[in-house]
């Protein structure tokens, strides 16, 4: 690649945040000089690095006379062009970001928790109406280019829905539970001794991770303004290891998916849930911690993007694309902004319809079968498959495994509630979406 002319324009931009992903991109940033220069036009200099706490130890390559801990003071300072913004979390992110902006600067950021609030609506708007880039390639599913390719790339496409694996935690460990065998406790453990869970794994293992992307998803991909909170979310925990081994022995693989999708003219649903996939759909094969998003449009028919969902390096590569972005748009004069968006109308969860897989544990005895049957045929939910399998553990009780045909998701809870109240049923088990079932 041929070195930037010397007369390139120089581009000053503020870190804010030096972890796990603002170290990378400093080290990014550092070592491509140059090439950066030819691919944006101008050479990228950083201008300041802001931290919490100037006193902790820093990666070797990160320049002492860089750091600050006045981010305040950084967004608003004349000299500064661009703001990257890696500290994660509502505020302080949300007042920097929001200062940046108003003080006519572009901001790239990667904190999906922020955008996906009503004050992400609100920065967007700012964005727009200051006429700046905000751009967040990094907040969804890392290095794996999604945000773009949806904006850009098919931008003149009705996209019917999208499905995504999100989350590499959760993925990680369905993946073990699957190979191994293993209980979920066990593997959780494993992953957080790797570095793949956060000792508090709440926010990756119950899905409020997976459901803020889902929420940023359904902007990206539909239009539609939608916030974490009106993203209906379930997660792993409940999981067992007897719920894979069944969903093999039928061809399924349980994973955590992201969904938006378009229902008639203009409503949306938009969930996090683990479903059973059948192992020939492409989401099936995505393993360990990687990402990925299965896209259907009107037109394209059905893609998939595929990759790391985060790590610094991944994750700053990402961060890296949007900085250039921002860069050649400002020698430009100009933004990569989008259309308003519009609110969501969110259909009801108890209209979704899906297949369901559900275990119980019963009384071993005569007429109990009837008793359960009825209580489906009650709710209109019919019974496409029922097993009866052998646990040493139940003494005294059968375990039930039902695949149902496509019923109301409302229809399914009241299920699951009248079987619960009956004496012969000791314990209602997992219940998971099946994938791919006729959902008329
Ligand atoms: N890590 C990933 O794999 C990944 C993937 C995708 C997206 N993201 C997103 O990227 C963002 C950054 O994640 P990360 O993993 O790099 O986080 P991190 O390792 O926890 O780093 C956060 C950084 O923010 C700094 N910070 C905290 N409060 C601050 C304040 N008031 N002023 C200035 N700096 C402050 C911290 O300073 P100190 O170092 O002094 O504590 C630290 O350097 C988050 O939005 C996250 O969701 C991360």
């Amino acid at each position: 690649m041929t070195p930037a002319r010397s007369s390139a324009p120089v581009v000053r931009v503020a870190i804010l945040g030096c972890g796990a992903v603002g170290a990378s991109l400093v080290a990014h940033l550092l070592s491509r000089t140059d090439d950066l220069a030819v691919q944006s036009g101008a050479r990228i200099e950083i201008a300041g690095v802001a931290v919490a706490d100037l006193s902790r130890t820093r990666p070797d390559h990160v320049p002492k006379d860089l750091l600050t801990d006045d981010a305040a003071s950084l967004v608003v300072d004349p000299s500064i062009d661009i703001v990257i913004e890696l500290i994660g979390g509502l505020e302080p992110a949300g007042r920097l970001i929001r200062a940046a902006l108003e003080s006519g600067k572009p901001v790239v950021t990667a904190n999906k928790e922020l955008l996906a609030s009503p004050e992400g609506i609100d920065l967007r708007a700012v964005a727009h109406r200051r006429g700046v880039d905000l751009l967040y390639e990094a907040a969804v599913a890392g290095a794996v280019p999604l945000v773009r390719v949806l904006r850009e790339s098919l931008t003149g496409e009705r996209i019917q829905r999208v499905m995504g694996i999100v989350n590499g935690t959760t993925n990680f460990i369905l993946t073990k539970m699957s190979d191994d065998g293993t209980e979920y406790a066990e593997v959780l453990a494993t992953a957080q001794e790797l570095g793949l869970a956060e000792r508090d794994p709440t926010a990756d293992v119950e899905g409020h991770d997976a459901a803020a992307k889902t929420a940023i998803l359904a902007g990206v991909a539909m239009g539609y303004d939608v916030v974490t909170a009106e993203v209906p979310r379930e997660g792993i925990t409940h999981i067992g290891s007897v719920d894979i081994e069944f969903a093999a022995r039928f061809g399924y693989v349980v994973k955590l998916l992201a969904v938006v999708e378009r229902i008639g003219a203009d409503e949306i649903s938009a969930r996090v849930h683990p479903a059973m996939v059948p192992t020939s759909h492409p989401l099936a094969g995505v393993r360990d911690a990687f990402n990925a998003v299965f896209i259907e449009g009107e037109w394209a028919g059905e893609l998939m993007l595929y990759g790391q969902g985060a790590g610094g390096l991944p994750t700053a590569s990402a961060v890296v694309g949007d900085l250039i972005d921002a860069t050649r748009n400002r020698l430009a004069g100009t933004t990569s902004l989008v259309p308003e968006r519009r609110p969501a109308r969110i259909y009801p969860v108890a209209e979704l319809r899906s297949a369901y897989y559900l275990t119980i544990d019963v009384e071993d005895r005569p007429g109990v079968l009837g008793l359960v049957s009825t209580v489906f045929g009650d709710h209109h939910v019919s019974i496409r498959s029922m097993e009866q399998i052998e646990q040493e553990e139940l003494i005294g009780l059968a375990r039930l495994i039902f695949l149902t045909h496509a019923a109301r998701e409302g229809d399914m809870n009241e299920t699951i509630d009248a079987l619960a109240a009956l004496d012969a049923v000791k314990r209602v088990g997992s219940t998971i979406r099946v994938f791919g079932e006729d959902t008329a």
